[in-house]
């Protein structure tokens, strides 16, 4: 059984399909990491970020595997373990370029695909899970906040990490990444037809995981 959330930066997708799989034994595929494991690739070959033949030259040179056997799995870019690598905002930048080359997203729906199929039973996070990559999964949601709680949870986070940063600047950044996400050509942030739409502005984690279960179970 394939589930798959989608949703806006911040919107607390990642922690909710991470505690979805766990509550139903699932595996848990986090796509953005992928994203973000080429990112770094990128960043660390220097290659220019607008550049889409030298980013694609650089993704078919990375190899972005997971181990499955760590929760939540852990990234292996071309042998090394890079999860704690990822979070950065140069990362997360880098990533939001590589994930508007046509090329590569070909790739990674074949690669998402493939895993989908060997793992079976999947919880997996995106932009474009339940629209292009699974789009007969049996259970759909789209999971979004508005913009300015989205800030507040990232904000939080950050300053909880020392980060010295405004919070006008952080909500500035979700704005333009939210308007990169949803105006690409290829694979852009929307919600599936057939997606179960929650609003996690003033809902509990709890809330919304719970929700996701019940639906899930009502199908199952
Ligand atoms: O969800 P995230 O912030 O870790 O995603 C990192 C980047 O990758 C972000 O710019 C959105 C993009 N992404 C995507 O285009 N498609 C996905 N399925 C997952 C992430």
């Amino acid at each position: 059984m394939v589930i798959t959330i989608d949703g806006p930066a911040g919107s607390g997708k990642s922690t909710v399909a991470q505690e979805v799989a766990r509550r139903l034994g699932f595996a848990f595929l986090n796509t953005g990491h992928m994203y973000r494991a080429l990112g770094l690739a990128a960043r660390r070959r220097e290659v220019d970020l607008n550049n889409h033949m030298e980013l694609t030259f650089v993704a078919r040179h990375a190899k972005v595997e997971f181990d499955w056997t760590k929760n939540p799995p852990a990234v292996i870019l071309n042998g090394e373990r890079v999860t704690h690598l990822l979070g950065s905002r140069e990362v997360s930048d880098a990533a939001s370029y590589i994930a508007v080359v046509p090329a590569i997203r070909e790739m990674m729906v074949h690669q998402q695909r493939a895993i989908g199929t060997e793992l079976g039973d999947v919880v997996t996070e995106g932009r474009d899970q339940g629209t292009i990559v699974f789009p007969t999964a049996q259970c759909k949601f789209y999971i979004d906040a508005s913009p300015e709680e989205r800030a507040r949870r990232r904000y939080n986070q950050m300053r909880s990490r020392s980060e010295s940063v405004e919070y006008k600047e952080v909500l500035d950044q979700i704005l333009a990444r939210d308007k990169r996400d949803r105006d690409r050509l290829v694979g852009p942030l929307e919600k599936p037809v057939d997606a179960i739409a929650i609003d996690s502005t003033s809902l509990a984690f709890n809330d919304v995981v719970d929700t996701i279960i019940s639906r899930v179970e009502a199908v199952r």
